[in-house]
């Protein structure tokens, strides 16, 4: 092996990943006078965050009355019961503060003619626990998330946070089960860097590259659950995996919600406003699983738009001109330059694409990593903390709502620089780093910088994006996971033959994308083997050969380990948590889903 050497850095807090969970939490820990790093791949205001378009759930009542307990409610039920109602509770119930916060701290949000916050329809989102659709969505017109992340920026900056930027993390550094720090590479001079901390706060995003078309950024690797798995800690309920109802066909860029919660609807080859049929009540603001069945079946049962009839038409050409230059300004320029369509004339060709992992790592609602020892299924693993899509709370369980993420970025990266703050005792002695704890890393890096095999990256996560869109998708079945299970296994056994050109240390994005197919390919076998696993349908997780929903048997997390030396994926649980955070608001009891 290369020898290798480490730059060393000694912070309270260093936070990987600087999208909106990472810098709320990195910003609260200075707020609490912690030393904070943050760690991030990409320069922060690049962070997938900047993506988010249709804005940001909290019961503020801007609109017409609203309650917390109604948000509660809309969240459990959109969970299909599986989110864990204490979290869920912490998340509505400090939804307007936080929302608040970002105001204060300079986040242009749209405007009602009264000067409050604009709120829009989002899927999913009603009064009086179910009753009507509510306007609950905070929004700065479609690029709601462009201003959050800018402005979390500013703040992190005004406070001190130290930015180690273009830095890509290379593992966790466990000892004996205690999170000491974490490892990284510098891109542009090569350099490898040694973080030692009193907490490591992993808010690393999704893994949505695990699919072929998704709405997520190239660089949604799931860095963070891949160094997780390869630290011999589980992910939790990873069958999860979220198809957003309107990606632009061809092209899988989001067209938001936030169109039909100003007023846009679906339609078949026959013109029809489909969605009347399967969500009678909701229509097209049902929830995005239900959405995307329906379009799915629509398209499968022949009544698709296009020349193939693989699509389905999103129409926003009745609408005012007006509302559209206001309020959907950002999907007006994308239908534009992805699809070549003018919004205000035509329909935009949509189709069911990958969006949000609703798994991750599991934790409680104050961030910390959670594991299972012996009987206990909430260890905490010490010096470990997650936030933001990296994270399963869980508050979204089988299926999220529109909108509830950007809540849950800002909400919980609070609550883990809250939580640090209660914690930790700032400057306090940090262990010594030992050679032994970073030998895996070295190793690992130095096997792919000079993997001379003859298996190019870029075949492998083509292979494996593939088998996952095919295998593990809107609609599953036994046969085809089982397929895909084996398949995955097979790419994975692959990477002992993977090549790389560029034996480089200094932008080798060869190399940078070969450690992030090695996180991607670990994620994407226990999503399928959980998916596989899960005898039931639930929430996004729909199997035509288990079409009901099973509460007496699958009321229950999943949780999954994997073997990075055989690929051997372990499967167990942990319980749901039926129980609320206070005595405000009762355990809202499972029911059937009716749209
Ligand atoms: O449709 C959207 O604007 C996406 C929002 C979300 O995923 O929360």
């Amino acid at each position: 092996m290369t020898a290798y050497s480490f730059v060393d850095h000694a912070y309270d807090v260093v936070v990987v990943g600087a999208g909106g969970s990472g810098l709320r939490a990195a910003l609260g820990c200075a707020q609490a006078g912690l030393k904070t790093a943050c760690v991030s791949k990409v320069f922060p205001t690049r962070s997938h965050t900047v993506a988010a378009q249709g804005g940001i759930s909290a019961s503020l009542g801007n609109m017409g009355q609203d309650d917390w307990r109604w948000h509660m409610y809309d969240t459990v039920k959109g969970s299909d019961w599986l989110g864990d109602q204490d979290a869920i509770e912490y998340l509505v119930r400090n939804a307007p503060a936080a929302v608040y916060e970002l105001e204060h701290w300079g986040v242009p949000f749209s405007r009602t003619d009264q000067g409050k916050i604009y709120q829009r329809a989002f899927g999913g989102m009603t009064r009086n626990f179910g009753e009507a659709p509510i306007q609950r969505t905070c929004a700065a017109a479609d690029r709601t998330g462009h201003a959050i992340l800018h402005t979390l920026y500013g703040q992190s900056l005004k406070h001190s946070v130290e930015f180690f930027i273009e830095y890509f993390a290379l593992d966790l550094i466990m000892d004996e089960g205690v999170c000491r720090g974490v490892t990284a590479w510098k891109l542009d001079d090569g350099t490898l860097h040694r973080f030692s901390a009193q907490t490591v706060i992993l808010a690393t995003g999704g893994y949505g590259r695990a699919y072929f078309s998704c709405t997520s950024a190239h660089t949604c690797t799931g860095d963070g659950g891949g160094m997780v798995l390869r630290a011999g800690l589980p992910l939790q309920d990873m069958e999860f995996v979220q198809f957003h109802p309107t990606g632009i066909y061809g092209a899988g860029v989001l067209i938001t919600e936030g169109v039909r919660g100003e007023g846009g609807y679906l339609t078949n080859s026959e013109g029809e406003r489909f969605m009347e049929r399967y969500a009678p009540s909701a229509k097209d603001l049902a929830s995005r699983d239900v959405v995307s069945r329906s379009m799915t079946i629509e398209i499968r049962e022949g009544r698709g738009v296009g020349p193939n009839k693989d699509h389905i038409f999103l129409h926003l050409d009745h609408l005012d001109p007006k509302i559209i230059h206001e309020r959907l300004p950002g999907i007006t320029e994308s239908a534009k330059v992805f699809a070549n369509v003018d919004v205000t004339k035509e329909p935009i060709p949509v189709l069911p694409t990958v969006h949000y992992n609703m798994g991750g790592i599991p934790t409680n609602y104050h961030g910390e990593v959670l594991t299972k020892v012996g009987d206990d299924p909430d260890a905490v693993v010490p010096g470990l903390m997650a936030v933001g899509e990296a994270a399963c709370v869980s508050v979204h369980g089988a299926n999220r709502l529109g909108s509830n993420s950007l809540t849950d970025l800002v909400v919980f990266g609070r609550a883990a620089g809250l939580r640090a703050g209660e914690m930790l005792k700032a400057g306090d002695r940090l262990r010594e780093p030992k050679p032994e704890w970073t030998e895996r890393h070295l190793a690992r890096f130095d096997k792919f910088r000079n993997a001379s095999g003859s298996e190019p990256t870029a075949k492998l996560r083509a292979e494996m994006q593939r088998i996952m869109q095919d295998d593990c998708a809107v609609f599953r079945t036994a046969e085809t996971m089982r397929e895909g299970v084996d398949k995955i296994a097979e790419v994975f056994n692959k990477t002992p033959q993977i090549r790389v050109t560029d034996r480089g240390m200094i932008w080798n994005t060869d190399l940078v994308e070969t450690l992030e197919f090695d996180n991607l390919i670990s994620q994407a076998a226990v999503t399928v083997n959980g998916a596989l696993n899960r005898e039931e349908s639930r929430g996004a997780h729909a199997r035509e050969d288990f079409k009901d929903r099973d509460d007496a048997n699958w009321m229950k997390h999943t949780l999954t380990w994997f073997d990075d030396a055989t690929g051997k994926v372990t499967i167990d649980y942990r319980p749901v948590h039926t129980y609320t955070l206070s005595n405000d608001i009762a355990y809202i009891q499972p029911k059937a889903r009716v749209y």
